[in-house]
């Protein structure tokens, strides 16, 4: 924020009180907002809104109409006065109102506001602007007492057209009250995309006229628990006893963009495709490379009829939604049974398709066109860059920014969304205090440090750079509190990305502003992470830890994946132990067993081997059945020192941390460490150090 002091004597509310109690805590301040203002200009005085409930505005200029309904819908205390002189809110729409200079990007969500000790002045290009100078002026409100609030001039716009959270109400529904709820606290923090994923493997979400299968079967499972119905994944009909899930109707969905557009946000519809697709194939299993229910997770690009299944799904979809944009997934797609599936081998003939991944193209640019024939563009996750990107398609990056990066590179718009630092079903504090999640460890300190404009990126290239957006999968997630809690306050972080200009970062400011923030929505109803509990990464990664065999050379009989070497062939020996995610390159990964010798330089008396491993169970990360050591002079003759087993038991949940120890009495020069990974299906093993004394 560019804070401009215009008057020494605007100093005076800052001043201590001679208690030393902060005034500012009593009058609501700009400098508390979130996401940050771009210029503040502090002024002298107070302004105070009228107790007794009189607090009115008055609205002078073009469109005002959606800005009034919402104010009548919504709990600010403010009602319309007769004429501009009863109003303690003058709010100015009019385009081209706003002088660009000072303004950053696109101005139509710009805003100006003037608060003087007797009138607060907005004013506006558009409505989106009147609309985000009242969301300013409520935070600015709710954070100080009795109405209370300092003079200042506020000069507002975006950095990024696109600021957005994900709903994963596939994996469990919720209702359109929960997403109407979330659209209040987007819209206190300028965020205005609302990505909606509807269609994924453990339940469709959408009445569709043409196919009720989806909604009577598609969308019902015998399971509440992910963990539960991913054990059993079939699905029943909404009478069934005991059956989960929902969808929203027609209905449902025009209230919940009516609502959203009233507060400038954008719903944006995702339908997934090629993969995540079972519950679709278990309603209609003809769209299918087997044509059997329960065996294929990915359509059959083969067939015409699944072009035809999405196609008039996609018609009715963007119907309902007047988004520019429709989501078509793309990710994670096994693309197992096209191999061998006759239709497909045909299509890529046909075709002149090398291979599968060109098969999932093929069916993304046909899907493309399609919607492009209706006016609209598709926006899907970065798996679609895979076999040649769709030429109008928006690439949403998720696995890391390389996919983004090379869409902008090649012209495509981009939105950010690097799991890292955007995945907020990531436990946000330590896993032993937290719900179960499915893994990563992004506290908010990690959201707020993404920069989305990465060095080396050019001007024109950042041009395609439409956003961020923060994600929410919900598999863990069954509650809507727990939901609320893993967005807030991350979202704030988001927002503040989104919305804020580029520059030095000031987290302990920001936690500052969070903390009000977050006292402000649990006032209105909301749960929220509690920032003042948090315990921190986790400690043993905090200081280097000395061992005999820290700096010694390590030899892998079996290689670590390149997906997560850590710091390479140093790493187990490196002193380095891990936080409490795998991501955080400190651990090294072994998609197999893992076994290595590490050289200890010379004949040495050990006492001790110690590895911790990492369990991280929604991730398939599992700690070794057993680790067992050997001992050697030469490096070649080893004897056995020792085995450790796995002795805990399942209760132990999804993160944890397994440090296997063999205390023993040996003399060697190298010291062989195999570690045996769990029987499980896909288990990988993680180890950040082995500890040799
Ligand atoms: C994703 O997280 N599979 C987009
Ligand atoms: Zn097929």
């Amino acid at each position: 924020m560019k804070r401009i002091l215009t008057c020494i004597a605007a100093a005076l509310p800052l001043a201590m009180y001679a208690d030393g109690t902060d005034p500012a805590a009593e009058t609501g301040s700009p400098e508390n907002i979130i996401p940050e203002p771009l210029i503040v200009e502090m002024q002298e005085g107070v302004f105070t809104l009228p107790e007794d409930g009189t607090a009115s505005y008055y609205i002078e200029g073009d469109a005002a109409e959606a800005l009034e309904e919402y104010l009548a819908q919504t709990d600010t205390g403010l009602r319309p006065a007769g004429k501009p002189a009863e109003a303690c809110i003058l709010i100015e729409i009019r385009g081209k109102a706003l002088k660009k200079a000072a303004l950053q990007g696109k101005t139509d969500e710009a805003y100006r506001m003037e608060i003087t000790p007797d009138k607060i002045k907005i004013r506006a290009e558009g409505e989106a602007g009147a609309f985000y100078a009242l969301q300013t002026l409520m935070q600015m409100t709710r954070g100080g007492k009795a109405g209370q609030l300092e003079c200042c001039r506020i000069t507002d716009s975006p950095r990024f057209s696109y600021r957005g959270l994900h709903f994963d109400v596939s994996r469990h529904f919720r209702s359109k009250e929960f997403l109407m709820k979330q659209m209040d606290a987007m819209a206190l923090v300028k965020l205005n995309k609302m990505h909606l994923h509807l269609t994924d493997g453990a339940g469709w979400r959408i009445e569709i006229d043409g196919y009720p299968e989806l909604t009577r079967l598609a969308a019902w499972r015998p399971y509440e628990k992910w963990t539960d119905w991913s054990g059993d994944p079939v699905y029943c009909l909404q009478s069934a006893p005991g059956a989960y899930g929902g969808y929203y109707t027609k209905d449902d969905i025009r209230e919940i963009v009516s609502y959203a557009a009233l507060r400038h946000i954008e719903v944006i519809p995702e339908i997934e495709m090629p993969g995540h697709s079972e519950e679709v194939l278990a309603a209609y299993p003809e769209l299918s490379c087997s044509g059997e229910p329960y065996r294929n997770s990915d359509f059959c690009p083969g067939k015409e009829a699944t072009f035809t299944f999405l196609e008039n799904v996609l018609d009715e979809v963007m119907e309902m939604f007047p988004s520019g944009y429709v989501h078509i997934g793309g990710d994670e797609a096994s693309k197992s049974g096209w191999k061998d599936c006759p239709d497909c081998r045909r299509r890529m003939q046909e075709e002149g398709l090398e291979d599968v991944d060109e098969l999932q193209s093929y069916l993304i640019h046909r899907i493309e066109e399609f919607v492009g024939s209706r006016g609209k563009k598709i926006i899907g996750w970065d798996e679609i860059l895979q076999g040649g990107l769709a030429p109008n398609a928006t690439v949403m990056s998720w696995r890391g920014t390389e996919g983004g990066i090379k869409a902008m590179k090649s012209g495509h718009d981009v939105i950010m969304t690097p799991s890292e630092y955007c995945y907020l079903d990531y436990t946000q504090d330590a896993p032993f205090k937290e719900p179960t999640s499915i893994g990563g460890y992004v506290p908010l300190a990690k959201t707020y440090s993404y920069e989305p404009v990465e060095q080396g990126i050019t001007e024109e290239e950042a041009s395609h750079l439409l956003g961020v957006q923060g994600n929410l999968w919900a598999e863990y997630i069954t509650q809507d509190s727990h939901a609320e809690y893993m967005y807030y306050p991350r979202a704030f972080a988001i927002a503040e990305i989104g919305w804020s200009k580029a520059g030095e970062k000031d987290y302990e400011g920001f936690r500052t502003r969070a903390l009000g923030l977050a006292g402000q929505l649990n006032a209105m109803g909301y749960k929220t992470f509690d920032l003042r509990t948090e315990y921190g990464d986790r400690k043993e990664s905090q200081a280097p830890v000395e061992h005999l065999a820290k700096g010694c050379k390590v030899t892998y009989n079996i290689r670590y994946t390149d997906q997560y070497p850590a710091s390479g062939d140093g790493a187990l020996t490196d002193g380095i132990c891990g936080g409490w995610t795998y991501g955080d390159k400190k651990w090294q990964g072994f998609f197999s067993d893992a076994d290595v010798t590490v050289d200890l330089g010379s004949v040495k008396p050990i006492h001790y081997v110690g590895a911790t491993f990492m369990n991280a169970a929604g991730a398939w990360v599992h700690i070794p059945q057993k680790m067992e050591v050997y001992v050697s002079d030469d490096g070649v003759d080893f004897r056995p020192a020792g085995t450790v087993w796995q002795d805990i038991s399942e209760k132990h949940g999804f993160i944890f941390f397994k440090q296997y120890s063999l205390v023993c009495n040996e003399k060697a020069r190298y010291v062989r460490v195999y570690a045996r990974r769990a029987t499980k299906p896909g288990a990988c093993l993680f180890i950040d150090e082995l500890v040799i004394n």
